[in-house]
């Protein structure tokens, strides 16, 4: 019975330290592709851990590549690019759209607001109204689908 407690003990103990290390971090893991010098979308990576998402920053050179991969169309392209859960999140996409995103799962791609609209989330501007924008779903047979409208 000690034997079995001592090799016990070990795993418990990393696995009360992983779940501490996680943090907030309920939502998931977004993994935002990004070039250095942008700051709208590290403040879109703060948007996301204030609403309980995970952040891994990663900075790259070629950002295009990136969203060649992942199959984002010119016509959705932003400053940044981020995967969580299998989805790709093309720009300002606003944290709820992306957890309503990881709730119904659908069978696309995943979320865009192309450009860089004001006052989306990260692009706040004091004294600015804010622009009118769309979330766009883009699903793999090239459909795209308003998912939510923010006035
Ligand atoms: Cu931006
Ligand atoms: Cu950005």
């Amino acid at each position: 019975m000690k034997k079995f407690t001592l090799i016990l003990l070990p795993v418990l103990l990393a696995g009360a330290f992983m779940l501490f290390r996680e943090g907030k971090g309920v939502n998931g893991t977004v993994t935002l592709y990004k070039t250095e010098s942008c700051g709208c979308c590290a403040l879109w990576g703060d948007h996301m851990k204030e609403n309980g998402f995970r952040v891994q920053s990663v900075n790259v050179e070629d950002l295009p590549l990136i969203k060649s991969q992942y199959q984002v169309e010119r016509s959705l392209d932003s400053c940044h690019t981020a995967i969580i859960d299998g989805y790709v999140i093309e720009g300002h996409v606003p944290s709820r759209e992306v957890k309503r995103l990881l709730e119904e799962r659908p069978n696309a791609i995943g979320l865009a607001v192309s450009g860089m609209p004001i006052g989306s989330p990260g692009m706040e501007m004091d004294g600015h109204p804010g622009d009118t924008f769309d979330v766009i779903l883009f699903r793999r047979d090239g459909a795209h689908e308003v998912y939510a409208s923010y006035h």
